[in-house]
């Protein structure tokens, strides 16, 4: 086991109406925030009104920056540190799934530093400060919120990178249930691929903790467990509520605890899938991640042993590959790359954004020869 500490500063509030303490909290450093959100859901479902009565009742200032897009674009993020910049916002409440918290962590940066989104992705600017960051989830899939990592695209540069600070784990997050129930069947399958992979991409890093290792396999077989009575029933709260919970402790450090790093092989295929063809992200890594186990099962057949035997209660390693790729047909996510219409004619472009952003694992390298063979297992 590994040398490790745990310090994580988000203050985590779960469950019903959880929401009706945000006004009072956000009173008590901020008093003219910026609302972030993104196309829309929020306005039809009704959680955008009830955060506006919060921050209403408490007095507290706002102006909204609405449209951050699904798989968000760096355009936004500058275009939210304007608005923030010029209003001297002291806070910001943003409200959606991983692509609206992880713009409103670097909008946060931007706003504090007056600095753009990407000199602080690309390390050309070091923030020393932050301005609080509320965030109200109503998607359940990344762990954004309880977590120090923010993921932007730039269709300029042709990168889909991410961006790691202590600083930007949000102050205070809000996970009720019942906020998720209009996720449509789609996007909360996605979700549940997204939260697999997390905990694959734990459980194939760097280091060796069993107990840490039967933590993520737990959350696996829970989130397998529940998933197909969530799919048949979507607006049941307890359902909704296991893969919320599974959703936030799956990346907010527990299952690396003991270990030096996650792997992050299959997110850094699964970008360039979402930079190319605006993949949702969960759907890239359900293509993914069968054909990376497949083309990886020598060099870590003793990793996958070990996940089948914590998971299914076998140490076959075909049967345990084949087990993940059939429960993501189950829950009707895409496996293969057809399902998102990418053909044997988009093999160079994506090859050459694998190659040009050195898509590899941190833990198990992945090289140039292996994109064409993992390419080729994605299409069959
Ligand atoms: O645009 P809105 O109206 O918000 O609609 C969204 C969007 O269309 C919709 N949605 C969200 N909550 C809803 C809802 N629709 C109805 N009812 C609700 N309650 O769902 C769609 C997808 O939203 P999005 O935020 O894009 O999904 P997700 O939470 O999966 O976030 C994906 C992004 O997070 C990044 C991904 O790369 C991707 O860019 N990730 C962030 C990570 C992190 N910060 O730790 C780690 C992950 O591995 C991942 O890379
Ligand atoms: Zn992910």
């Amino acid at each position: 086991m590994e040398n490790f500490s745990i310090f994580n500063p988000t203050k985590l509030f779960f469950g019903k109406d959880v929401v009706l303490k945000l006004g009072k909290n956000v009173s008590k450093k901020s008093k003219n925030v910026l609302i972030v959100y993104g196309k829309g859901s929020i306005e039809n479902n009704g959680i955008l009104d009830t955060v506006k009565t919060q921050l209403n009742s408490e007095g507290i200032n706002f102006v909204i920056y609405k449209g951050i897009k699904s798989n968000p674009i760096i355009e936004d993020v500058d275009g939210a540190i304007s608005v923030g910049v010029e209003n001297m916002v002291d806070g910001i409440v943003a409200i959606g799934g991983g692509s609206v918290i992880d713009s409103a962590k670097i909008i946060a940066l931007g706003i504090a530093e007056k600095a753009k989104g990407w000199d602080i992705m690309k390390f050309i600017v070091t923030p020393k400060s932050v301005i609080p960051l509320y965030a109200v989830l109503t998607l359940a899939a990344t762990g954004t919120e309880m977590n120090s990592f923010a993921v932007v695209q730039n269709h300029k540069t042709g990168e889909k990178i991410g961006y790691a600070s202590p600083l930007i784990n949000p102050l205070e997050s809000y996970l009720d249930p019942s906020y998720t129930y209009s996720v449509p069947a789609d996007y909360t399958s996605y979700g549940i691929a997204d939260i697999i992979a997390h905990c694959l991409e734990a459980f194939f890093g760097q280091g060796e903790c069993d107990l840490t290792d039967m933590f993520t396999a737990s959350i696996i077989k829970n989130v397998m467990e529940v998933a197909p009575k969530l799919l048949n029933d979507l607006t049941n709260y307890d359902y909704r509520a296991q893969i919320m919970y599974a959703a936030t402790m799956g990346l907010n450090g527990t299952t690396s605890f003991g270990k030096i790093s996650a792997d992050w092989g299959v997110h850094a295929l699964g970008h360039d899938l979402s930079l190319l063809y605006d993949t949702p992200h969960g759907a890239s890594l359900a293509i993914a991640y069968p054909a990376w186990l497949k083309v990886k099962k020598e060099e870590v057949a003793d990793r996958i042993a070990r996940l089948g035997e914590l998971v299914f209660g076998t140490n076959d390693i075909d049967i345990t590959i084949q087990k993940f790729e059939e429960f993501f047909v189950s829950i009707k996510c895409p496996v293969r790359l057809s399902e998102i219409n990418v053909t044997e004619s988009n093999r160079q472009e994506y090859i050459s954004s694998l190659i040009k952003n050195k898509a590899s694992g941190y833990n198990i390298l992945i090289n140039e020869e292996e994109y064409n063979l993992l390419f080729e297992t994605m299409l069959k």
